[in-house]
């Protein structure tokens, strides 16, 4: 078991895991890197606060100095990254552009999968009470998910979701002349079938079966109890083309908008707290019990938390003493080396 938490700044951190041997090993990489909020943020508990960190970055050149400090990191987590593995940044508005391009330059345009939409905290939109505004209330923050080897390819992402079966025309205006075959029928002019000929067949055949000797028992049911694999094709008079039938979903795949989790998270006063739901999410789709997840902006733990939960190994790393004092509150009941660095 590989669980560490280090304390310390995520270069040095990230130095001796590549000195230890962790080159190309760790098979899913999240950070939360600070935005240059240009704010202070706090750890709030008790009535009283203790500054955690500084997103100000203060200095002749703010951007200048944030994206220097980024870079090497980058540079280092792309080292770090198994070459099957995934890195997923999260961001907002303030840095996401700038971000992407050092990460297109460092990791290749072709790595970049996806930028992923999730929610912003609970921060309401008070535009109403004005007659102008200088721009929209933001209310997303973006996830940056790259790979290390642009033919590495991933399960499907899913998401529990209960969809009834349903009944969908057969037609498509889609117009493939060798897609169109006569069908209970009739000959469509134009457009095709959905399925190939045989397929159809087979499923006309399928219904016909059900309707003459097991009508009484629910579609849904017949479906069930002959083993979730018969597919339905069947023709009412009132419809001018025939129906296929759409068996009921638990699950959905994933798209790249990821409205349905919580982001941000407000258990433990930390105030930068990320969701646990959100990590789930990521830790859970991307990569598999007992891989290698790191997170080397792990502020309250949120991702190791999550990671623990999920059977995975983690290694994370923060600068912030509040952090670290609150993170090891969280993983109270987990086995793990705690590391201290100085430079
Ligand atoms: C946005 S917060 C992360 C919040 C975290 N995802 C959570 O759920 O609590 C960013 C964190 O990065 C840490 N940090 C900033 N610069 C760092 C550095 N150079 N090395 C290590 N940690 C750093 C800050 O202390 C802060 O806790």
């Amino acid at each position: 078991m590989t669980n560490i938490l280090f304390h310390c700044d995520n270069i040095e951190a990230m130095k001796y895991l590549i000195d230890s041997g962790f080159e190309n090993k760790i098979d899913l990489i999240y950070i939360d890197p600070p935005f240059l909020t240009r704010d202070k943020y706090f750890l709030r508990t008790h009535g009283r606060q203790k500054l955690a960190f500084d997103d100000t970055f203060r200095g002749k050149n703010p951007l200048k100095i944030y994206l220097a400090s980024m870079y090497p990191r980058l540079q280092n987590i792309r080292h770090l990254l198994s070459p099957s593995g995934s890195l997923f940044i999260h961001m907002d508005w303030h840095m996401v552009h700038y971000i992407k391009v050092i990460m297109d330059e460092l990791f290749g345009y072709s790595n970049f999968r996806n930028e992923i939409v999730i929610k912003r905290g609970r921060r309401k939109n008070l535009l109403y009470q004005f007659k102008s505004m200088d721009r929209m209330h933001i209310a997303n923050d973006s996830l940056l998910w790259y790979s290390k080897d642009n033919s590495a390819k991933f399960p499907l992402p899913m998401k529990e979701n209960t969809v009834d079966s349903k009944w969908m025309g057969f037609w498509s205006n889609v117009n493939r002349p060798t897609m169109r075959y006569s069908l209970l029928g009739h000959m469509p002019e134009r457009g095709q079938w959905k399925w190939t000929r045989s397929r159809a067949m087979k499923a006309v055949k399928n219904y016909k079966l059900y309707e003459c000797y097991f009508s009484e028992v629910p579609l849904e049911k017949y479906w069930v109890e002959t083993g979730k694999k018969l597919e339905f094709i069947r023709k009412r008079d009132e419809v001018k083309y025939a129906e296929y039938w759409i068996p009921p979903k638990n699950k959905t795949v994933l798209d790249n908008v990821w409205l349905d989790v919580e982001s941000y998270g407000y258990s433990t006063g930390y105030e930068t707290e990320k969701h646990e739901q959100l990590l789930e999410r990521i830790i859970g789709q991307f990569s598999y019990p007992k891989a290698l997840v790191a997170d080397f902006f792990c502020g309250s733990g949120t991702s190791l938390v999550a990671a623990a939960r999920l059977a995975r190994n983690w290694i994370g790393c923060d600068s912030s003493p509040q952090a670290i004092h609150v993170a090891q509150k969280r993983l109270f009941n987990t086995r793990y080396k705690l590391i201290r660095l100085t430079s």
